[in-house]
């Protein structure tokens, strides 16, 4: 029922996009992704080298034949991550879509990414971030709004009136989401009028999501009261679960203590320990008010399939 021109373009079965997640869209949640009928996006980051990453990409062609994106991280990180390598891999391994997050692009790899004839879609969190990104070549634009899980940015605007805002001020298609974990945000989402739904925090909460049981078990009975901003202070603000670590970072904001303090809480090893451990409280990570919505772990593809009926029921119930 909801061909849209993300479907059409990309060949894909639901209008959904698996949003980027570090440490988590690895090569085979991704490539589950895809299967299940959405976009499946590779976070280049997490690999620690280009020929890592190019084994990553290998790893997912060997898991599916549907179509994938891989995400170039624009984001400080506190490994550096040399780009224009990672670049070199997706253009040696033919990748045709690829997505940027994170601060303004590159000239010289908004170049390449249109030289190698990739579709290039640039996610960001406001009309004028989503103009400069299409004015230097992008070819679509990803909006979340203030509800997301991960990077909030400084303009606060939530997904209800950022989609149609930069719907209709850019003539590319727009994928939209923050604060979607159902059929009835996807139709919702649809009906503004983008071309498709991205979604992180929902995706979490499935089987193939390659996180620690306890940590999913804990997230389910999180509403969408249990998040909360951090590191706004650092002018990097963040929408995250709102567990010991994440209150005691703000702390540290508040009082005015020394970045590194600051930096040894949100540090990505601290995450990873709860991905791989299920330690609750060894660090923070990003989720979204959506994760109020999540009442169960499906497989990926029972909660596309059902997703999308639902989408369905509701437009259906409109019409009635
Ligand atoms: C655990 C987690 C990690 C994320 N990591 C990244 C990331 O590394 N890069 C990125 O561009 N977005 C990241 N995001 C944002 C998602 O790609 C997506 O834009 C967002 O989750 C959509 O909003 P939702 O969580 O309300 O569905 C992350 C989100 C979550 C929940």
């Amino acid at each position: 029922m909801f061909q849209t021109e993300l479907t059409k373009r990309f060949g894909i079965r639901y209008p959904i996009v698996g949003g980027t997640m570090m440490s988590i869209s690895t090569s085979d949640f991704v490539a589950a992704i895809s299967n299940a009928g959405g976009l499946g996006i590779l976070a280049s980051a997490i690999y620690q080298s280009k020929e890592e990453f190019a084994d990553a990409i290998d790893r997912i062609r060997e898991l599916t034949d549907k179509p994938f994106a891989v995400n170039i991280n624009l984001f400080p990180s506190m490994r550096p991550i040399d780009n224009s390598e990672y670049t070199d891999v997706l253009v040696d391994k033919g990748v045709s879509i690829v997505e940027t997050s994170g601060h303004s692009v590159p000239a010289e790899l908004c170049d390449r990414f249109k030289a190698a004839g990739m579709t290039w879609i640039h996610k960001c969190v406001g009309v004028r971030y989503a103009k400069k990104a299409i004015s230097i070549g992008a070819d679509m634009v990803t909006v979340v709004g203030y509800e997301n899980g991960g990077a909030t940015g400084k303009l606060d605007i939530a997904t209800l009136v950022l989609v149609p805002s930069v719907i209709d001020a850019v003539d590319v298609p727009v994928i939209g989401g923050g604060g979607v974990s159902d059929g009835r945000g996807v139709a919702a989402i649809l009906s503004l009028g983008a071309a498709g739904v991205i979604m992180g925090t929902r995706l979490m909460l499935t089987e193939e999501c390659p996180v620690h049981d306890n940590l999913k078990q804990a997230l389910l009975q999180a509403t969408e009261l249990d998040t909360m901003l951090i590191m706004r202070s650092l002018g990097a603000t963040h929408r995250v679960w709102n567990n010991s670590a994440a209150k005691k970072c703000l702390e540290k904001e508040d009082s005015a203590a020394d970045l590194e303090e600051i930096l040894s809480i949100v540090a990505g090893d601290n995450a990873r320990k709860m991905y791989s451990e299920g330690d609750l409280d060894a660090g923070v990570i990003s989720i979204g008010q959506g994760i109020g919505l999540i009442h169960e772990i499906p497989t990926v593809k029972d909660l596309f399939d059902r997703i999308m009926e639902q989408a369905e029921e509701s437009v259906r119930r409109l019409a009635e």
